[in-house]
């Protein structure tokens, strides 16, 4: 079973990827705290719970304690720490509770957070259930929660002991939830691991395949497993994003901008990351960074995993929105180009203009492409 190392100055960690990990949970969390005993609980989704609290629980002589939050962008808030700190204390949780994050992105970071300051720290491990969080949220030890004024303002860097990425739990997982997160993996493969981007290209029908065949499995598993590496391997020379990190950023400038325009409510992220990229790739050509050939084979490859979500906007409101960037420092955009497939540059010279035409650009292709596609956000 593939497992990677997370080495960083803060934390040593394996990511382990598989099918059936959640067989033999209760071992793995004793193999991991055989020096110091501990409490589980879980923090999880009553729909992933549904799904899957039997074979979690399987492995368990004593049931751990599970406390239910909600899913979704809107209930990932301080009111949830606070809420399940709460119920964290109600129920006994001391300095040994072990915290499970069974969920996606959403769980993964409130309780990366809450276990950052429960009792001003607590251990807790990564159970990712969505394709998104296996292959980036659970990774790198960003954790924290939005405010009304934006999304993950509060938060803090906390490594989990471990995580575990069982490719069963996509079973249940809405297919556009697949194909958005898989947009994640095509990033990857773009930035950095050419033979990734070729692997994605080429087995489609594969990964993509309605009824999933033992050969679907595979590839799915193959392809997380290479992207994993690829966020290891950044985050591991830049825990901190001072500097290579930021090209996990590619097609998220734009990307960010879109979620915004559309109030998060219209496109799952891996959705508007991907048309993000397509603009990205505007840029890319224009400054001949990259081969039209390149490009081609790039686009091609984005759309095959779709249908991406439409959504109304205009370039002007885009460009302007990518001045409240996150990752903007001190004004100035960072800005993240393909120099060939599996290399960047990033760039902190981009002007409007360029955002403005690239953006153009990419929303003619959206019209021209997305019949079909439905426009309300399928999570
Ligand atoms: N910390 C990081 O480095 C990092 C990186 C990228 C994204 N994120 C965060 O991740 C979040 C998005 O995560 P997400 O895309 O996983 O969304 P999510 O956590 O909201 O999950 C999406 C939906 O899928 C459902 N679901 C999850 N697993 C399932 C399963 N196995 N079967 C059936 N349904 C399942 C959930 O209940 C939810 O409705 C955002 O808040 C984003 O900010 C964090
Ligand atoms: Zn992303």
């Amino acid at each position: 079973m593939p497992s990677i190392a997370i080495k960083t100055p803060s934390a040593s960690y394996d990511v382990t990827i598989g099918s059936g990990l959640l067989r033999n949970l209760s071992s793995r969390l004793a193999r991991l705290n055989k020096d110091k005993p501990f409490r589980p609980f879980v923090i999880t989704s009553p729909e992933i719970w549904a799904h899957w609290s039997k074979p979690f629980l399987a492995s368990f002589k004593a049931p751990p304690t599970v406390l239910l939050h909600p899913s979704g962008e809107r209930f990932k808030r301080m009111a949830a720490v606070e809420s399940l700190a709460q119920q964290l204390a109600l129920a006994g949780a001391d300095r040994d509770a072990l915290l499970i994050a069974f969920g996606g992105g959403v769980i993964g970071d409130i309780t990366g957070f809450l276990a950052a300051i429960y009792m001003r720290g607590v251990r807790y491990i990564q159970v990712p259930t969505t394709f998104l969080a296996q292959v980036d949220s659970s990774i790198g030890g960003k954790t924290g929660v939005n405010l009304l004024a934006g999304k993950n303002l509060i938060g803090s860097f906390n490594h989990p002991q471990a995580v575990l990425c069982d490719t069963d739990l996509f079973r249940t997982l809405p297919p556009a939830q697949l194909r958005a997160g898989l947009q994640e993996s095509i990033k990857a493969g773009i930035i950095y691991d050419a033979k990734l981007f070729a692997y994605l290209e080429k087995n489609a029908a594969t990964i993509l395949a309605k009824k999933p065949t033992k050969q679907t499995q595979a590839a799915i598993t193959r392809v997380v497993t290479a992207s994993v590496r690829v966020k290891a391997d950044v985050v591991n020379k830049d825990e901190k994003e001072l500097g290579l990190r930021m090209i996990l950023n590619f097609g998220h400038t734009l990307g960010h901008a879109i979620e915004s325009a559309t109030n998060y409510k219209q496109l799952l992220h891996g959705e508007a990351v991907a048309w993000g990229s397509i603009a990205a790739l505007h840029v890319a050509l224009s400054r001949g960074t990259i081969t039209p050939a390149q490009a081609d084979r790039i686009t091609k490859t984005i759309l095959r995993y779709g249908p991406l979500s439409p959504f109304k906007t205009t370039a002007a409101k885009l460009v302007a929105l990518t001045y409240s960037d996150k990752k903007n420092r001190s004004g100035k955009r960072a800005y993240v180009l393909p120099t060939a497939i599996g290399s960047t540059q990033i760039i902190y010279d981009i002007t409007d203009a360029e955002l403005h035409t690239a953006s153009e650009s990419m929303l003619t292709l959206m019209r021209s492409h997305t019949t079909g596609a439905t426009n309300k956000k399928r999570s």
